[in-house]
């Protein structure tokens, strides 16, 4: 419904119909920007707090899908889970035991940490470490997988499955050698076999320390297959994959793109994100893809951002069916200068313009 308010009575959602003009008649906020809780903020420091705007309350749907906040893992628990999978992996090959009920009580913290904020996209920004190993791909996967589970509404159990299923995917690589993991350049033909077999190992050192859960060893197993057959090691079609499968296998990819790696350099998440987008009508399975895309802030709500025309602003909420094209408010102009009226750019609306950087 739309309606004047005194600008003190908005609420974030709310879009405006109306430009916000200052007393010069400089526009501050476009017609048809929706409020976030910084621009409320910021109308009071304008001091454009008693005028009367013409603004529409949003819709239940619509406010379902603005983003205006995003929630950070606590440290304490990523430092727990990768330390318990740094053992494992080492222990694995090993007559040792396995920690695996302690993996398996540090996932169900993961999880239940996800699932209590389900409504508020996972900053990803967080979880990034410069130190890019095993443990933190691992972990990363786990974080977006069961992001996912909780977005498609999947039981606890099931939850639990493929949290634990994510954190071992790669587990099988332990019998590889490094210097073939890690090769720089192509592999031959011979390495290709011997690393298409990875998930089948994960699978078999798994049923050696006795991990039985099928759910699980399905997650390890299909982790590189794809919905129109083109994947390894069985070359199953989308029908024969399971679910833990299918979303094991998109946060696995989504990581590996996004992530420096010996033989690729990183590739911005807006990119990914589109390509995945691209994949769904083949490769991935698109109602995953879309719960996928539905639950992650790739460009965090108060996040520095640079844009493509050098311009830096600060990421102020987006449509959650869209988080690479965010809400940007510019403080800053290409040469750094701090602009007197921040301005806002739309990025769903301005689609020539993309964020190039995150900090
Ligand atoms: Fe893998």
């Amino acid at each position: 419904m739309s309606w004047f308010y005194e600008s003190h009575k908005l609420a974030p959602g709310y879009r405006l119909l109306r430009p916000l003009q200052d007393r010069e008649g400089r526009i501050l906020l476009q017609a048809g920007t929706i409020l976030t809780q910084r621009h409320l903020e910021l109308i009071q420091q304008w001091g454009v707090q008693n005028i009367l705007l013409l603004a529409e309350k949003p819709s239940k749907s619509e406010m379902s899908n603005q983003v205006t906040r995003t929630h950070v893992i606590d440290a304490a628990l990523q430092n727990m889970i990768t330390d318990t999978l740094t053992e494992v992996f080492i222990n694995i090959a090993s007559e040792k035991a396995l920690p695996l009920d302690r993996l398996q009580y540090s996932a169900s913290l993961l999880v239940r940490e996800i699932a209590s904020h389900r409504n508020v996209a996972l900053d990803l920004s967080a979880l990034r470490s410069s130190d890019e190993n095993t443990y933190n791909h691992s972990l990363s996967v786990a974080v977006l997988a069961i992001a996912t589970g909780v977005e498609l509404g999947l039981a606890d159990e099931v939850l639990m499955d493929l949290a634990m299923g994510a954190l071992l995917h790669d587990i099988g690589k332990t019998k590889i050698a490094p210097a073939i993991i890690n090769k720089p350049g192509q592999l031959t033909a011979e390495e290709r076999v011997i690393i298409e077999q990875h998930p089948l190992w994960g699978v078999q050192l798994l049923q050696e320390k006795g991990h039985s859960s099928p759910r699980v060893l399905q997650a390890v197993y299909e982790h590189h297959e794809r919905s129109d057959g083109s994947g390894y090691p069985q070359g199953l079609s989308d029908e024969q994959i399971s679910l833990l499968g299918k979303i094991t296998a998109v946060a696995d990819y989504y990581d590996a793109m996004t992530s420096d790696r010996s033989y690729h350099a990183a590739q911005p998440a807006y990119l990914v994100i589109e390509q995945l987008i691209a994949y769904s009508l083949t490769t991935f399975n698109q109602a995953i893809v879309r719960a996928f895309v539905r639950s992650l802030a790739p460009y965090p709500v108060g996040s520095r951002v640079l844009l493509d025309t050098g311009e830096w602003g600060e990421v102020i909420g987006y449509d959650r069916r869209m988080p690479t094209r965010p809400r940007v408010l510019v403080t800053h102009d290409a040469a750094y200068n701090q602009l007197p009226h921040p301005r806002e750019y739309d990025l769903l609306v301005h689609l020539n313009r993309f964020v190039v950087r995150v900090m």
